[in-house]
């Protein structure tokens, strides 16, 4: 269960809230959500400090919070030095914002029994980005040598679905091809 949030984090719900619920499509929808995100993530009291809480054998989701209607999910992720996810995409948009040090972000293309790697983006703290599927093949990591704390936020209700990923992708890498 979502703990109580704090204040500043209540104030980031209810902007998300705005953002989401004034429609639009996807692409829409996840840009105003990441302009909404941008302004809380430079806002030192946005987490408590058991938001804030690694997991040494993985990298650590809080959920925030789920909205009633379903409509989105707000989690923090914490990274340790070198933990990251698996390759996957998800259900639904999605936004992601750097709170703590520096997350790296790499999209892949599918390409029959293969990946291509596409981009690596890193993002800085105070930077917020969006993905929206199709065609949202991912991984996240943790390069750097200091912990990195992210918030995501989902367009789909992971309090039912328990995760937003659609699927997880074991496939070779293969570039330029
Ligand atoms: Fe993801």
């Amino acid at each position: 269960m979502p703990r109580l949030l704090s204040p500043a984090a209540a104030r980031l719900v209810g902007a998300v809230s705005t953002a989401v619920h004034a429609g639009g499509n996807d692409a829409a929808v996840a840009a105003r959500v990441a302009k909404a995100l941008t302004g809380h993530l430079t806002d030192p009291t946005l987490l408590d400090p058991e938001h804030r809480e690694p997991d040494p054998n993985h990298y650590r989701q809080h959920v925030l919070h789920v909205e009633p209607d379903g409509s989105f999910s707000v989690v923090a992720l914490v990274w340790l030095p070198g933990q990251e996810t698996c390759i996957h995409d998800h259900v639904s948009w999605c936004v992601v914002g750097t709170y703590v040090g520096v997350e790296e972000e790499t999209t892949f293309r599918l390409a029959g029994d293969h990946l291509v790697p596409l981009r690596r983006n890193r993002t800085p703290q105070g930077v917020a980005s969006y993905l929206v599927p199709p065609g949202d093949i991912h991984k996240v990591c943790n390069n750097s040598s200091s912990v990195a704390i992210s918030i995501h936020v989902y367009g789909a209700d992971i309090g039912v679905l328990g995760t937003s990923i659609r699927r997880r992708y074991d496939l070779p890498v293969i570039s330029g091809r």
